[in-house]
């Protein structure tokens, strides 16, 4: 269930403005179900999505891209309208055209905005490799940017599209060590309600999320288990049992 709503101040179109997750299982064909705890990430909220390797991490941002109801402020059923989340897939794929035109996505006249997001994302230094900086072509044959240089024109790719709902599979998993903690630094500054799945964190990053959801899998054909689990804020520990 998605709820919360407020008006967006240049469109009719209401905002989506919280989650909530309720009584949620899901089973792939020929996979055990996966269950999730019921939880709610409020307004604002950066939360962490943690978990070991085939939990139902990207399979519960796929849900809630969806599979899930969106209610308003006072409970009544809205339209969802999937443009206002953001969305970045474990395994982002980028075009053969220059690394500029991967992140305005040909929006030609979004182009003024580009020093700024590579800035944001860390992307600065890299570009300032390559001769051609952000005109480069991405040569997906020739893997000329690396795993971790794609990531950050994904990231930069979202920041041009303003979604107040962001959910991030794995968005900085092949990110070198000092500048993930800068991009989350900025993702936290912002009003966004985020969702970030990621592993190995270190406690300086945890410890700039609002909460952390950790999901234990120990899946049999019909039975998992999950604990939700709430970060220093709440030193609180919940268990579920399905
Ligand atoms: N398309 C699919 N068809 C069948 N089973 C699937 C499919 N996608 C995922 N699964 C199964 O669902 C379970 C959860 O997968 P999911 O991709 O959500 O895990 P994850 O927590 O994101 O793992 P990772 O950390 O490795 O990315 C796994 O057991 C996986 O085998
Ligand atoms: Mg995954």
């Amino acid at each position: 269930m998605i709820a919360g709503v407020e008006k967006d101040k240049n469109s009719s179109a209401e905002l989506i403005s919280q989650i909530e997750v309720e009584n949620l299982a899901l089973k792939y064909d020929h996979s055990p179900e996966i269950a999730y705890p019921n939880f709610t990430i409020n307004e604002g909220e950066k939360v962490l999505l943690t978990g070991d390797s085939g939990t139902g991490k990207s399979t519960l941002l796929k849900a809630i891209l969806g599979e899930i109801i969106y209610k308003n402020d006072v409970g009544d059923q809205i339209t969802r309208d999937l443009k206002q989340i953001g969305y970045l897939a474990q395994d982002p794929k980028l075009f053969p055209g220059t690394i500029a035109d991967n992140i305005v996505m040909l929006h030609h006249e979004l182009y003024a905005k580009i020093p700024q997001l590579l800035n944001k994302v860390q992307l600065e230094a890299d570009v300032m490799r390559f001769p051609a900086g952000v005109e480069t072509v991405v040569d997906l044959d020739q893997d000329n940017l690396s795993g971790g240089q794609r990531q950050k024109v994904i990231l930069a790719r979202e920041e041009v599209f303003y979604n107040n709902f962001v959910l991030m599979d794995e968005a900085t998993g092949a990110i070198d060590s000092k500048a993930p903690k800068k991009i989350i630094e900025y993702l936290v500054s912002t009003d966004k309600n985020i969702v970030l799945i990621a592993h190995n964190f270190d406690e300086r990053i945890t410890g700039l999320f609002d909460r952390e959801i950790q999901l234990t899998g120990r899946s049999s054909l019909t039975l998992s288990c999950f604990y939700f689990l709430f970060s220093k804020f709440h030193s609180k520990i919940i268990s579920f049992h399905v």
